[in-house]
């Protein structure tokens, strides 16, 4: 039996296309024909045909809303206990973050949060953060270990990321970040840390619980040396590469995941004109996480101009953690993505979308194309430029998830 296929008329489509001759790859009128869970067809009404339309079952008219590619926030830390609202305080009292981190908050303080709760607990309180992107129209996300750093732990962590992908309709992709700090029971042992680091990896990729590979490369977190070691075991199990780069400081880590053809590099506010050009020749996509600046009140900017112009994929992402980006919106980062760090509206939805897709290695999603996911949604916008113009609200009136009609 064919599986059901329906049409869409009566809508604008910023297809996202790369290389289109419109901005966005805009569609004023457009068609998308969907069948089952795959986009069968999308392109100016008047090209389709009499015999795609022949076959269709079914109608859907879109109500002269825009529509785009589902939206991809490809850089969370969504599944943690607890929160840090404490810590802000003391911040605003005078303390950094880097002070607070070494004093042993910070990460260490949600690592002792997450380690109490349970996987039902850790799912109830995720699954509150994960409605709130659902409902701004997110279609993919990428959740990170890295507050459990024990194996039980971090088991425990991807367990609940893949959880929430089995009971929303949102594709999850893991990202393995256990060298994200060093927990209390290997203080001053940090070389120690990463024998325990790869043999979590290997354990926890048997079981079939990640995706990707992630560390924090940086004074507080991890060396170059160290990450590398967690690089070449990654890149033995044949593993995509990510990594929390040049945010704090410029430790050359860009340099060294491009080496290692990383596929992202997120952060990034002190990378060097070196890492810009490492980036560009391995094809890393740049992830900026304008939240966390915001929140961490940072004064330095990634160097947008020159990734732009060498050619580096920029995406942008909520960084969704309890302590540099207690975030749980897509959209007021497709904003603060303009107004911070100078991206253009086309840019910031583009970093959603098609480089969010290439940031978590996907092919097969962040553009509406033929043959690509049917994931996507309709907005009550006239132009795209909405879509970042606007902050704290929210136009969606409609999702498509894998074909299905949310
Ligand atoms: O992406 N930089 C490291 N990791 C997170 C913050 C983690 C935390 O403070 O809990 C980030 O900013
Ligand atoms: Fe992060």
């Amino acid at each position: 039996m064919n599986s059901p296929t329906s049409v869409w008329l009566n809508c604008k489509a910023a297809t996202m296309q790369a290389g289109s001759v419109q901005p966005y790859g805009l569609i004023e009128d457009a068609a998308l024909v969907v069948n089952g869970s795959v986009l069968q067809w999308v392109g100016p009404r008047r090209d389709l045909s009499a015999d795609l339309l022949a076959n269709n079952t079914q109608t859907i008219d879109a109500k002269g809303a825009l529509i785009t590619p589902g939206l991809i926030d490809c850089h969370t830390h969504l599944v943690y206990g607890g929160n840090r609202a404490g810590e802000f305080e003391q911040r605003l009292n005078g303390a950094s973050y880097e002070d607070i981190a070494k004093a042993g908050g910070g990460i260490a303080s949600t690592v002792k949060a997450t380690r109490n709760a349970t996987e039902l607990e850790l799912a109830s309180q995720s699954t509150h953060r994960l409605l709130s992107l659902l409902a701004e129209g997110v279609t993919t996300i990428e959740i990170k270990s890295g507050y459990g750093l024990a194996l039980e732990h971090e088991r425990k962590m991807l367990r609940v990321a893949r959880s929430l992908g089995a009971a929303h309709p949102v594709s999850v992709q893991t990202t393995f970040l256990g060298a994200h700090a060093v927990p209390p029971e290997f203080a001053d042992r940090s070389d120690d840390y990463v024998d325990a680091v790869l043999d979590m990896l290997a354990l926890l990729h048997i079981e079939g619980l990640v995706d990707a590979v992630d560390a924090f490369c940086e004074r507080i977190g991890f060396s170059l040396a160290q990450t590398e070691r967690i690089f070449a075991a990654a890149k033995l199990q044949g593993l995509p590469i990510k990594l929390h780069a040049e945010q704090l400081s410029d430790s050359g880590g860009a340099q060294l995941a491009a080496r290692y053809h990383a596929i992202s590099c997120d952060h990034l506010e002190w990378l060097s004109d070196d890492g810009v050009q490492a980036m560009a020749l391995a094809g890393t996509t740049a992830v900026l996480l304008p939240g966390a600046f915001y929140f961490l009140r940072e004064t330095r900017l990634p160097p947008v101009a020159k990734l732009r112009s060498a050619g580096v994929a920029m995406a942008i992402s909520s960084d969704c953690n309890p302590g540099s980006s207690p975030c749980t919106s897509l959209l007021l980062m497709l904003n603060m993505a303009c107004t911070l760090f100078r991206l253009t509206p086309e840019e910031s939805l583009a970093g959603v979308t098609r480089n969010a897709a290439r940031a978590l290695g996907l092919n097969d999603r962040g553009v509406l194309a033929p043959g690509l996911r049917a994931d996507f949604v309709l907005w009550d916008v006239k132009s795209p430029a909405e879509l970042s113009y606007a902050f704290g609200s929210c136009p969606r009136t409609q999702t498509v998830f894998n074909g299905a009609v949310l």
